[in-house]
């Protein structure tokens, strides 16, 4: 999809869909909340979520006392629907409605970026480029990614868009030779509907 498209179909999905009733839903991002913890951030940590949806890490992060945290989406109305749940704690995060392949960034700001299910809509190599650059910029030298994907024997499409799958050494590459794979997994995904996805989970360190 075109940055375009993307918008206008990622605002559709969550105008017609509630929180719950989207294929990634999961009460909790259990599998990329542990490697960031793993890491034992500082709680001034600047941590970025990109493509949020209306996940749950954000009230996580805050519950366990972060307080340096950016949320972005192409979608308003994921973002919308986040803040309400979130309440009054929604004005101590940073909200960003953009697209990753476009957006520009703080340079060096970033210690930790997370991302689960983003990354691989981005099926034109052109716009992976961006993503990337767009990541080098924003984390700080030393700087912690947590990206989730499709693993290879993932999914090819969801809630319309092709996918790409990915393997832990695909995902390596994309990023370039700065970036150390300290860990990776993946996991069956169980759906709101109880069929199964196959994700990907990588840990990379600057
Ligand atoms: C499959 S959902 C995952 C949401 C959330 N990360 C989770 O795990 O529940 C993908 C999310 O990425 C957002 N998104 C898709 N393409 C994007 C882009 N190019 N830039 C920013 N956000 C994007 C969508 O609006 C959607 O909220």
């Amino acid at each position: 999809l075109r940055s375009t498209d993307s918008k206008t179909h990622w605002e559709n999905v969550y105008k017609q869909k509630n929180a719950t009733d989207v294929t990634w839903y999961a009460p909790h991002l259990a599998t990329t909340f542990r490697p960031i913890l793993d890491t034992k951030p500082s709680l001034d940590a600047e941590i970025i979520d990109i493509g949020v949806g209306t996940s749950t890490l954000v009230d996580d992060l805050w519950d366990r006392g972060f307080r340096r945290v950016t949320v972005l989406d192409v979608s308003s109305a994921a973002l919308n629907m986040a803040k309400k749940r979130l309440g009054r704690r929604a004005n101590a995060v940073q909200w960003l409605e953009a697209d990753i392949t476009t957006v520009q960034l703080p340079r060096a700001t970033h210690d930790l970026w997370h991302d689960r299910a983003v990354f691989h809509f981005l099926t034109r190599e052109i716009d992976r480029k961006k993503y990337v650059e767009n990541l080098k910029d924003a984390l700080k030298p030393a700087g912690r990614v947590v990206i989730s994907t499709f693993a290879l024997e993932g999914p090819t499409c969801c809630s319309g868009p092709n996918v790409m799958r990915h393997s832990a050494e695909m995902l390596r590459a994309e990023l370039g030779k700065e970036f150390e794979l300290l860990n990776s997994l993946t996991e069956n995904h169980v759906t709101p509907w109880g069929s199964t996805q196959k994700f990907l989970y990588c840990h990379f360190k600057r």
